[in-house]
């Protein structure tokens, strides 16, 4: 699942729980009621991390042998909600559903128009005070980069930033995953809210 580095795996649930811990110490933190994992393989986040922290996490996954295998490592998990099997490109989140939307190493499966789309509705889909977090490998020139191994693009951060724009999405927060392994993509952690006029 994370193409042979499952070994970092501790890092970054540790720097991610880090992260929630810093946002529910903000004025205006979002609930802990329920979360929503996007592109979620086989539960690895649900599982170790938001639904350690929330009383309720729905997850959405496009591949249905990955979402039998979550259903199987989950079923004993009394905070693990509905498991959506659905393509992020065809899926918006029920709306002012969401505390946290979570959305980890899945987005540059999607097209930039897709993406954005996806984003509008998961605006649509935060509860009052909710956010968004994007926690995706950057590339450091100024274009998108094609892996053909898995049909996915790896993008720059200023393109991140003009799509979540284009969503109406703010960047409240970003913090960077340290600890990854030399040589690889830097990991950029974005929370992201509404965009109020
Ligand atoms: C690298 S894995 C990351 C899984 C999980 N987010 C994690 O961090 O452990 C990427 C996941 O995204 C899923 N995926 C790829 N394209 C997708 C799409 N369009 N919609 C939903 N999930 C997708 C893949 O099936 C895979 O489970």
């Amino acid at each position: 699942m994370l193409g042979g580095l499952g070994h970092v795996s501790h890092i970054d649930i540790k720097t991610s729980d880090d992260l929630l811990n810093t946002i529910w110490k903000w004025a205006r933190p979002p609930g802990r009621q329920r979360a929503l994992d996007c592109g979620a393989g086989i539960g690895r986040v649900t599982r170790l991390l938001l639904s350690r922290r929330f009383h309720t996490v729905d997850a959405v996954e496009q591949c249905p042998k990955f979402v039998e295998a979550a259903r199987e490592t989950l079923r004993d998990n009394e905070h693990v909600g509905q498991l959506i099997c659905a393509g992020l490109q065809e899926f918006s989140p029920e709306e002012n559903s969401y505390d946290v939307i979570w959305c980890q190493w899945v987005l540059g499966h999607l097209t930039d128009e897709d993406l954005v789309q996806f984003f509008v509705g998961c605006r649509r889909g935060l509860r009052a005070d909710g956010v968004i977090v994007v926690k995706e490998n950057v590339a450091t020139g100024d274009q998108s980069e094609y892996d053909a191994a898995d049909s996915s693009v790896t993008r720059p951060r200023a393109l991140l930033e003009t799509i979540f724009a284009d969503a109406q999405l703010r960047v409240v927060a970003t913090r960077r995953q340290h600890g990854m392994p030399r040589g690889l993509y830097a990991v950029l952690m974005f929370v992201l809210r509404p965009d109020e006029p």
